[in-house]
């Protein structure tokens, strides 16, 4: 669990970061209705959980560096006897100054009338931009107040800041508790992959599979996945996406599970094609294994100093010429580098940040160049072969072979560490341990 005093470090780190004439405010997320009055599940949003550790919605965070009554306010729910009869207790005002280290709280309902006071006087406003219609509008109408009171003295700030900028920054990079977090949200994902690769049998149908996944996550404590699981079979799998996952699974085909589990907020995002029957077709087992070599390639060459965009050449190039002595790909190698042949098959990028998101956030380029790895920076590695049947002048017994393995690694000093080492992916060890089921 993250102790209160590291989000209290995050908010020191935020507030050394943009300067004393600064106020951070962020909202925490909104509600959302599934229909009538039944909600989707509510999850706060990651940046405001990253600073407060606040599962709450209905709250503003302010900071407020340097100021004498307290640098941190919570807006947050009152207590309402009735609805927490209903919806579960609240930590109101005391709380969120007792439990959750606040200097200040106040009912949220106060926020809108206090924010030209709170603003009064600072530069600038960092928030996130675009998020909130209701913030965005709050924020012009508390400057616009401010602006009628120049002659008085007042001071409005003079320029609204995008909060991505600094604190996207800082959660690229994991400290130890968020890396431990992190490899247990990973480590419940292995053994939910392993125990599906176990049951899967020809006749099931996909969400057959997929409830043994997110029954191995809750039963291991992940009470949701980071993204809804893929989990597709055959054609399904060439699918980047799919999330029907209502089809059955046919004998001899590939299926592919992208799914993660998400602990403490942290998600995993781990994938693995395995045949149903437990044995690859020589097919399938020679696309797969250029998937994995290419793989295998892009996790080598990650590593501090190396740009962004190596574990992308090095998986390019193992697909173009794994595809070409496949004979599915023809013409001079190099030709077929520099033509981007590849692309019909392998669409997407070699992969992204992972965190509190799962596609977590952090720039991917500095000044227009891809930025270089750093030590503990988290990231997938995703490469994939999706070979749909409307792919033209490919030969047949190729077609409905979808392939991606995707791992979790963390940037070390010396190189990289795969956080998902644990869960089988040369074909001989699929296949021992489907045979063992
Ligand atoms: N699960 C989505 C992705 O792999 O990016
Ligand atoms: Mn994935
Ligand atoms: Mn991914």
């Amino acid at each position: 669990m993250i102790k209160m005093t590291e989000y209290e470090k995050r908010r020191k780190d935020l507030m050394n970061a943009i300067g004393a004439n600064s106020i951070v405010i962020l909202p925490a997320a909104t509600e959302k209705m599934r229909n009538g009055d039944a909600h989707y599940a509510y999850r706060q949003h990651s940046d405001f959980y990253y600073l407060t550790g606040f599962a709450e919605p209905e709250a503003f965070m302010v900071l407020l560096p340097k100021r004498k009554e307290g640098e941190y306010l919570l807006f947050n729910r009152v207590h309402d006897r009735d609805r927490e009869i209903w919806d579960g207790p609240r930590a109101g005002q005391e709380g969120a100054i007792k439990d959750y280290l606040a200097d200040q709280a106040f009912p949220v309902s106060e926020f809108e009338l206090a924010l030209p006071e709170l603003i009064v006087g600072r530069e600038r406003i960092h928030y996130p931009m675009g998020y909130s219609a209701a913030l965005d509008t709050s924020l012009t109408n508390a400057i616009n107040k401010l602006r009628g009171k120049i002659r008085s003295g007042a001071q409005p700030p003079v320029a609204l800041v995008d909060v991505a900028s600094t604190l996207h920054e800082m959660r690229l990079f994991k400290s130890h508790t968020e890396i431990a977090a992190m490899q247990k949200a990973i480590d419940i994902s292995q053994l939910s992959h392993m125990a599906a690769m176990q049951v899967c049998k020809p006749g099931m149908y996909e969400y057959q599979l997929e409830a043994e996944l997110t029954y191995q996550f809750q039963k291991n404590g992940a009470r949701f996945p980071a993204y809804n699981p893929i989990v597709g079979a055959g054609k399904n799998a060439c699918v980047l996406h799919y999330v029907d996952n209502n089809c059955k699974i046919e004998d001899d085909s590939l299926v592919l599970i992208d799914a993660g589990a998400e602990y403490q907020y942290y998600a995993a995002d781990i994938t693995r094609t395995f045949p149903a029957n437990g044995k690859f077709t020589a097919e399938q087992k020679a696309v797969y294994n250029v998937v994995l070599d290419s793989q295998k390639a892009a996790i080598k060459a990650a590593k501090p100093g190396a740009a962004w965009t190596v574990m992308q050449e090095a998986i390019v190039d193992v697909i173009t010429e794994g595809l070409h002595e496949l004979g599915i790909l023809k013409g001079s190698l190099k030709e077929l580098v520099a033509t981007q042949a590849y692309f019909p098959f392998y669409m997407h990028r070699s992969g992204h940040w992972l965190g509190l998101d799962v596609h977590d956030v952090g720039s991917y380029q500095i000044n227009n160049q891809w930025r270089k790895l750093e030590p503990g920076m988290v990231l997938t590695v995703e490469p994939g072969i999706y070979i749909s049947s409307n792919i033209p002048g490919v030969p047949k017994r190729w077609h409905n072979i979808g392939v991606r393995i995707e791992d979790n690694i963390l940037i070390t000093e010396n190189g990289c560490d795969v956080l998902s080492k644990d869960i089988p992916k040369e074909v001989a060890d699929i296949e021992a341990l489907m045979k063992h089921s």
